[in-house]
């Protein structure tokens, strides 16, 4: 076993069996899956950055890596996974047994890429606040400080929006220095990226091309009317600690026997498509800061009469909370909307009453978010995990954008699927298993937002049905998986860091003490937990049923 502790710090994966159960019979009786906690972005020095681009099998796509077997007089190396022969390229001619590329070298079963050529330009991290303001003078108070305090620990470089929302949503513009300016949009229906860009004058002055999806300044529209509402932290300070300053509760007269009119759902929806215009496909994170629950609007969870209590776990269960089901559809939408466009939502709920979050998590939970839960801002939860987002213990920001992973093996083994914070890509393929558990069904993962602890669960097949003909025949006894996570470091560049890892297997009786020397029953442990809790939000319903 210890070898394999080993291999955690160098590749950031543990499985539960070590040693692979080589026929599905074999599996099965095995009880625990095969499967592994996988953490791609786990911190390691040792691990190399290489400045250019990977070389791929012309077969299968896969990388270059330590278990390729290599013909250095030929040069020529074989692929593991699809025992496709591949020539090196020109560039590669100069290598030997004692001038090898760094991929190629045994202990680097992780490397990172960072080739200019394969990643594109330089492009900083987007911080777009969504503050509520439907609350009381204390707790404004206190969000204020908080996100004042915030504002100074935002890296200079990063671009900074601010939305607020109450009765309705108000786009606060930035980039106009001391003239305070604002767009406001009704909190009572949802806002398309068309129709953002139609009343936020991006095409103030010019026509509006008829033709395509405009989104982004590389589809023509000026960075000037971008920068109107994503400015660089360094230079928008002083507008934005006046208007963090200025902030009030929502003006609109709240009735003794009413709740708040407070739009959630609308200044998310507000949110996501201004970024989708703004910065489609580059690193984004809503942050969005709410004080009670949704009551007006698309994504409402109550109505805005106080007669009416909030649903509670027991009408969930008996399908007697009227606006549950149509809420997360909303909330659902905007999960599609953010993973397309690469953006994570995290949610800050601070109240002493329900705010939503059983609507509104499948936004958070898809998009590799966060979500705090305190009783108020001035809860020592709430300013303490907003501010180590911003200030990791090595005064990095330990926040990576616009993940994508992906995954190859050995045939014989398939993906049921992950769980963990990140979103099908529905590129189903032949490693791609029936039985689907999480997110399946694909080899290609969306993880809008990640950081050097996110860990996926990942649930593995044995495809194989009879191991007669594989016992004996050593070349055969080891299987290979690959895993690709292409993200966008916090520096700014897109890097892909690529994990090849080869384990044994064994079947029949015989292989039970291999079987069994290999088992990780802490990895199990965590494995089968998060199992159990993916399946009781599942299977919710029916299990409440005999509660
Ligand atoms: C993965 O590996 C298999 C061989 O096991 C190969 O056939 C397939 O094309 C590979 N690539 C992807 C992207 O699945
Ligand atoms: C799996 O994906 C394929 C194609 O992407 C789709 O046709 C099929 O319905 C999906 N199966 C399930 C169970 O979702
Ligand atoms: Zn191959």
């Amino acid at each position: 076993m210890s070898e394999f502790l080993d291999l955690e710090a160098q590749d950031g994966i543990r499985m539960a069996w070590n040693v692979i159960p080589g026929t599905k019979q074999d599996a099965i009786n095995c009880v625990v899956p095969v499967s592994a906690i996988f953490t791609p972005l786990k911190p390691n020095p040792a691990i190399p950055v290489l400045p250019y681009a990977p070389l791929r099998c012309r077969m299968c796509r896969s990388i270059l890596n330590p278990f390729s077997v290599v013909d250095f007089v030929a040069k020529i190396w074989v692929c593991p996974f699809c025992f496709q022969r591949n020539h090196f390229p020109q560039h590669y001619y100069t290598i030997s047994e004692n001038n090898l590329p760094a991929e190629l070298f045994p202990q680097f079963t992780t490397v990172e890429y960072a080739s200019t050529a394969e990643t594109g330009p330089v492009v900083p991290p987007v911080f777009l606040f969504v503050v509520d303001t439907c609350m009381i003078e204390e707790e404004i108070g206190y969000l204020k400080s908080a996100l004042a305090q915030a504002i100074e620990l935002l890296p200079d470089q990063s671009l900074v929006g601010f939305i607020t929302f109450g009765t309705y949503v108000q786009v606060h513009e930035l980039g106009f220095g001391l003239l305070p300016k604002s767009y406001v949009f009704k909190g009572t229906k949802e806002v398309t990226k068309e129709q953002i860009l139609d009343q936020m004058s991006f095409f103030a002055g010019k026509t509006k091309p008829t033709t395509g999806v405009i989104a982004g300044a590389r589809d023509g529209l000026s960075t000037g009317s971008i920068a109107r509402f994503l400015l660089p932290a360094s230079e928008c300070e002083f507008v934005l600690n006046s208007v963090i300053e200025e902030l009030q509760r929502d003006p609109w007269p709240v009735p003794a026997d009413k709740r708040s009119s407070r739009c959630t759902g609308v200044a998310l929806s507000v949110a996501a498509s201004l970024l989708g215009v703004c910065v489609p496909g580059s690193g984004a994170r809503i942050m969005a800061f709410v004080g009670g629950p949704s009551t007006e609007g698309p994504g409402s969870i109550v109505s805005k009469s106080l007669s009416e209590p909030i649903r509670s776990h027991k009408d969930l269960n008996k399908g007697s909370a009227p606006l549950y089901n149509k809420a997360v559809k909303f909330y659902e939408d905007i999960s599609k909307q953010l993973v397309n466009q690469g953006h994570v939502l995290d949610l800050f709920a601070c109240a002493l009453d329900q705010v939503g979050v059983a609507e509104m998590k499948v936004a958070v939970e898809r998009t590799g978010g966060i979500v705090v839960l305190a009783e108020s801002f001035g809860h020592s939860v709430f300013k303490d995990s907003l501010r180590r987002i911003f200030q990791s213990s090595d005064n990095d920001l330990d926040l990576s954008f616009n993940g994508i992973f992906e995954i190859n093996c050995s045939k014989d083994v398939k993906i049921q699927g992950i769980i963990g914070p990140c979103t099908s890509l529905e590129k189903k393929s032949p490693l791609s298993s029936d039985t689907i558990v999480g997110q399946g069904n694909t080899s290609a993962w969306k993880m809008c937002g990640l950081d050097r602890k996110t860990s996926l669960c990942l649930i593995f097949d044995i495809a194989k049905k009879d191991g007669s003909d594989s016992i004996g025949q050593s070349a055969n006894d080891q299987f290979y998986f690959q895993f690709l996570t292409y993200y966008q470091h916090h520096e700014g560049q897109m890097r892909l860091r690529a994990t090849t890892l080869s384990r044994k297997w064994v079947a029949g009786s015989g292989g039970v003490q291999e079987l069994i020397a290999g088992f990780d029953q802490e990895a199990a442990a965590a494995v089968m937990a998060r199992l159990v809790s993916f399946k009781m939000e599942a299977e919710v319903q029916s299990l409440f049923c005999w509660m």
